[in-house]
């Protein structure tokens, strides 16, 4: 049980280079209260400036919820103002976390609702338990997703399946998710962490500049005009060119030997 002073939210970095993130409040479903969010934000901080970490995982404590969204408990005792600022300060959570220069997996362990799902949006890839949930519910609590889920969702899956879910406020099973692409894969709870490590383990073998300018070339691409967006990636290409990296891998490759990535 958590009292007031434990932490919110772990991390733990492993020897494979990979950091994971586990947001630690299972007797609140993994709400987003306000302390959970500060603490979110200095580990946020810590790994943006890691060059250590190549590949980063963010799950939730316990087998029932990944994040259940907004503390729904501390808005209720809220003024305007007070709401105002923490949809703001999750939007804020919610974005740091889509920016993150490393590639950031999603591992769904169960319920992923309102801002729990946007956070799972703002990852790159997601991999969820098959007891896991997913839904973007704020229209059925009189309010509208804030921290990206209106913008991604539709990105991610479509308009018009996005609308479904967003209208009808909808929660999908890890099944329907998986089916619409919200999902990359689901797979039974007790593989959940260990498909997710492998996962993880196999982007953080590859050139960490590769998939920093590889992740901006498809996010920044995503946003513009093909030709606009060719343009994107052939310069985050030339950024790569006098990297120590692709010398790396041309040598290796040529030893036949796995290449060994310094990040530079
Ligand atoms: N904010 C604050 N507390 C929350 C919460 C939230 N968003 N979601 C769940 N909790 C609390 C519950 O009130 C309960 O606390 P209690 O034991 O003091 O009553 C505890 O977490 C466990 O939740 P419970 O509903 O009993 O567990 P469950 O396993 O049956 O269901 C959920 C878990 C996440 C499926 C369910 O709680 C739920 O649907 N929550 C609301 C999610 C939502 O719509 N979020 C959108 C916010 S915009």
């Amino acid at each position: 049980m958590n009292d007031g002073s434990a932490k919110n939210v772990l991390i733990e970095k492993m020897s494979s280079s990979v950091a994971i993130i586990t947001l630690n409040r299972p007797e609140a479903a993994n709400a987003l209260s306000k302390k959970l969010l500060f603490e979110f934000h200095g580990i946020l901080q810590e790994l943006k400036n890691d060059g250590d970490i190549r590949a980063v995982i963010l799950t939730g404590a316990g087998e029932k919820a990944f994040c259940a969204g907004a503390d729904l408990k501390e808005r209720k005792e809220m003024s305007e103002n007070e709401a105002r600022r923490t949809v703001r300060l999750i939007a804020g959570a919610v974005s740091e976390l889509a920016s993150l220069p490393q590639p950031v997996i999603a591992a769904l362990n169960g319920a992923a609702f309102g801002g729990g799902m946007e956070l799972a949006l703002a990852c790159d890839l997601r991999i969820g338990s098959l007891n896991a949930q997913m839904g973007l519910t704020e229209t059925s609590l009189g309010i509208i997703p804030g921290a990206g889920g209106t913008q991604r969702l539709p990105r991610l899956i479509g308009p018009g399946k996005a609308k479904e879910l967003i209208f009808t406020a909808k929660r999908l099973n890890a099944r329907e998710a998986e089916s619409i692409g919200l999902l990359e894969y689901a797979v039974p709870a007790n593989q959940l962490q260990e498909t997710a490590l492998k996962w993880a383990a196999d982007i953080a073998k590859n050139a960490p500049l590769a998939l920093i300018q590889s992740k901006v070339a498809i996010n920044k691409g995503l946003e513009v005009d093909l030709e606009t967006g060719l343009k994107i990636e052939e310069l985050a290409y030339s950024a790569l060119i006098p990297s120590q990296d692709r010398l790396e891998g041309l040598k290796a490759f040529a030893e036949k030997r796995p290449p060994v990535f310094k990040g530079r």
